[in-house]
């Protein structure tokens, strides 16, 4: 594995860890930039720290005193604080930054309605990916966790940098061979549509380690606003590539139909049985006869680690879950695909994943 992509990881996972342990303070501190208020060098008092962030000194001493604790922070006099190695990870516009951002968002929220969820709805997964914890904690109990992202600009922006970040631990080098395709690419065939592409990092892992695939064969195909910001911002390698708004619940647009490879990364795990099952009838009904299906997602598997485990949970709060090669192919069969084959990347400790090939029944 590529050392990049292993450095990344290990800084993901501990900053879940952090998370999990007093991610709340973490996650204030950084939502409030109290990090950022903190010299990176030298000392400082904790009222100055007030002043800097707008609050009280008697609040941020409360929290101070607990990631001291935690050795978070360091505290080499009374009333003064100072940052360790750790606290400089959680300046603003670093992975882990948005990542306890993105916890302290996107789970401790959900986290905290689960008991009235639970007595509303029955103790029971999420049947429907409308009605969610998620959606009761954000206030609107009827709307999936896209639509809500998509009526809060601002979180929207924090979930897609984080999901920029992370994006490089799932480089398909070495996991997933894709030469069959060069032969099948005549005329105007689209190569690659990347369903869910996101900010396009896997499209921009395929054109690099594949020199044989135009970019302006491949599509990056994603709900309206996340592609226009893709467009915007992406860098240099993908300006040639297709950018299409869509949903993968409504039809593929034609020029986009008998694809060599449809892929989606990390996107049917935060939906329903049901709703992947829609997904992948939408597939199936643009595919050729020998398109390719890759789904690419951490598998559920028992021998996984206590954090790969508790992702399972944190994905019930949207209405997902983790499966595994066997889930994906019983909801695959009923989409009139089959699982040709499973390509796996298990050398990282920590979110590892799976390449799941299927092909047109
Ligand atoms: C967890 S992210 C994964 C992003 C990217 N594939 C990656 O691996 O980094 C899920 C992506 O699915 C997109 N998405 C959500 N609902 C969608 C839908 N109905 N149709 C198409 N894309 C959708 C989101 O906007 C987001 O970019």
């Amino acid at each position: 594995m590529a050392e990049q992509e292993q450095e990344v990881r290990t800084r993901v996972r501990e900053a879940y860890m952090h998370a999990g342990l007093y991610g709340y303070a973490i996650g204030e501190f950084a939502l409030i930039k109290v990090f950022d208020a903190i010299p990176e060098k030298g000392d400082i008092t904790i009222s100055e720290v007030a002043l800097k962030v707008g609050g009280e000194q008697e609040i941020l001493d409360r929290f101070v005193f607990q990631l001291t604790m935690a050795e978070v922070l360091t505290s080499p006099a009374p009333g003064r604080v100072a940052h360790t190695h750790k606290s400089l990870k959680y300046k603003s516009d670093t992975l882990e930054a948005g990542l306890i951002c993105h916890v302290f968002n996107m789970l401790f929220r959900p986290l905290a309605e689960l008991p009235s969820f639970f007595k509303k709805h029955g103790l029971a997964s999420p049947k429907d990916s409308k009605i969610t914890p998620f959606g009761q904690a954000f206030n609107h109990p009827e709307w999936d966790v896209y639509r809500i992202l998509d009526s809060e600009p601002a979180l929207h922006n924090q979930f897609n940098q984080v999901l920029k970040g992370l994006g490089t631990m799932y480089s398909l080098k070495g996991v997933y061979d894709f030469s069959w395709m060069e032969p099948q690419l005549i005329g105007s065939r689209a190569a690659l549509v990347d369903i869910g592409g996101s900010s396009g990092l896997a499209i921009k892992d395929t054109l690099a380690n594949n020199s044989f695939i135009a970019p302006e064969k491949c599509a990056l195909y994603d709900l309206p606003m996340v592609v226009e910001s893709t467009k915007n911002t992406c860098d240099d390698s993908l300006k040639d590539i297709q950018f299409v708004g869509g949903s993968i619940f409504d039809p593929i647009p034609d020029h986009l139909k008998g694809a060599c490879v449809y892929q989606m990364r990390r996107i049917l795990n935060d939906f329903t049985d049901e709703d992947v099952l829609k997904a992948l009838k939408t597939v199936r009904a643009a595919a050729a006869p020998d398109s390719r299906i890759l789904v690419i997602e951490e598998m559920l598997s028992p021998d996984r680690n206590i954090l790969n485990a508790g992702m399972d949970v944190f994905l019930m709060l949207v209405g997902g879950k983790k499966r595994n090669s066997a889930m994906f192919s019983d909801l695959a069969v009923r989409a009139g695909l089959r699982l040709n084959g499973e390509y796996k990347q298990t050398s990282a400790e920590f979110d590892d994943f799976s390449v799941l090939e299927f092909v047109v029944v």
